[in-house]
């Protein structure tokens, strides 16, 4: 059987927060960003170790107290300078079978739910290829040229917002990442391999904190769900 892991990617320095702390130790609702995520990575009862990739010199995230998590947790200080590296990076240091389920999740979607965690879980677990979390854009969306006027109005039909967790296998995602470095989400290194990864319906809650205007919604989403 195979077995579910975790692995949270937290090396990036938030450069669109603008400040100087790296936005994933930021407090949210008394915690650290990346707290909320991994803390809820744990408590699944499907996933075996969360993994976090940490820049190789953080100094940050020793100083919280991690004891809820046990055995679960495991820091790997091996972070890379893109996304994609990070995870590569942390894919090859967990020393995962190849065909262990691994779900990669951004330290900076402190929102995530058991429910949405557990759904992915239940859709994607006898699935051939893996899938992600994301939702269909409700937005018009306006295609700008260059004075930032609108050139034309895009259809939004069968479109999608990725999120995470994007889950795959590890084996897979590492032969996608190896081949594709420049990528910004995992399932585009598994489409670069010509596979098309199932989407599993989230909702807007699973928000991405990028700028300092998400600070306020994500705090009260979390002060609702503590
Ligand atoms: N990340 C990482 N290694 C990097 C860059 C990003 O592990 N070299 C992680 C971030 O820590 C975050 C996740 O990837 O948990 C999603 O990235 P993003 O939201 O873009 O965070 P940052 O890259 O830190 O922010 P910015 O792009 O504004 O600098
Ligand atoms: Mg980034």
């Amino acid at each position: 059987m195979s077995e579910f892991h975790a692995l949270v990617p937290a090396a990036g320095f938030g450069a669109r927060m603008g400040i100087e702390l790296p936005k994933q130790y930021l407090d949210l609702a008394g915690q650290p960003m990346i707290w909320h995520a991994i803390s809820t990575l744990c408590a699944c009862p499907d996933i075996k170790t969360v993994f976090v990739v940490l820049a190789p010199g953080d100094e940050y995230f020793a100083r919280y107290d991690w004891s809820h998590c046990g055995d679960k947790l495991v820091t790997l200080y091996c972070g890379g300078t893109t996304r994609a590296a990070s995870v590569a990076n942390g894919l090859l240091a967990s020393e995962l079978e190849a065909d262990d389920w691994v779900l990669v999740h951004d330290a900076a979607r402190p929102c995530l739910t058991q429910a949405l965690l557990n759904k992915m879980i239940a859709e994607l677990r006898d699935d051939a290829v893996g899938g992600i979390l994301a939702v269909p854009v409700a937005d018009t969306l306006k295609r700008a040229d260059a004075q930032q006027r609108i050139a034309c109005t895009e259809p939004r039909e069968g479109l999608w917002q990725a999120q995470t967790p994007q889950m795959f296998r590890a084996g897979l995602l590492a032969e996608g990442l190896a081949r594709c470095s420049n990528v910004t989400d995992e399932a585009s290194a598994i489409e670069a391999l010509g596979l098309q990864p199932k989407l599993v319906a989230s909702d807007s809650s699973n928000f991405k904190v990028t700028y300092p205007q998400d600070i306020v919604l994500a705090e009260l989403l979390l002060n609702k769900k503590m």
